[in-house]
């Protein structure tokens, strides 16, 4: 699959903010789980144990499933969480080869009907739609992570406008 040129996302297309624990990386999850519709796809980056797995729980009970059944597909791939719209939880780990057969087959996990995460986004670069939600985990300290949401695409940008609303102070 040939990536079609993308255009660099602007300033307003992105936010940053600092999560001060699991359980902040979790609600954070759980805050874009309410807000993402079927057909979305949030490609999730970071280093081993940043919290991607930890955001992604977040987002499943956020669109009311079992956050327990979340698990890091590892040598899975992929899997699948029924609810009121499916999601499709992905772990590019091993994918380190890109052109290969098994990347061209992924095409399919982008789905209309479902919601697709992906962790280890970077490794799937190259077969990602056109409009994602990239979303960059980065160890800080300990118990701390940066987290910068970044809309490549109209419709992943409203998403980032939303999300950014909802975690805004009231005034
Ligand atoms: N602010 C934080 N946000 C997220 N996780 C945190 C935070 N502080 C500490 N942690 C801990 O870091 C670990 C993150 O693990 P998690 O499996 O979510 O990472 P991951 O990025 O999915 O790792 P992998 O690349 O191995 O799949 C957990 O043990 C969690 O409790
Ligand atoms: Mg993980």
């Amino acid at each position: 699959m040939v990536a079609s040129p993308r255009l660099p996302p602007k300033a307003s297309d992105i936010f940053e903010l600092i999560s001060r624990s699991a359980c902040e990386t979790e609600q954070l999850g759980e805050r874009l789980g309410a807000c993402v519709s079927a057909g979305d796809v949030v490609g999730l980056t970071g280093e081993l144990g940043t919290g991607k797995t930890t955001l992604i729980r977040g987002l499943a009970k956020g669109l009311g499933i079992d956050p327990n059944l979340v698990r890091s597909p590892t040598f899975m791939l992929m899997r699948e969480y029924p609810g009121r719209v499916p999601l499709i939880h992905v772990d590019g780990y091993r994918l380190n080869q890109p052109g290969s057969a098994v990347w061209e087959d992924l095409a399919w996990i982008f789905t209309p009907t479902k919601i697709t995460v992906i962790e280890w986004a970077e490794r799937l670069h190259g077969c990602l739609p056109e409009d994602y939600l990239e979303l960059e985990l980065a160890h800080r300290t300990t118990n701390q992570r940066t987290i910068r949401a970044i809309g490549h695409g109209p419709r992943s940008h409203n998403l980032v406008e939303t999300v950014q609303r909802g975690l805004s102070p009231p005034r």
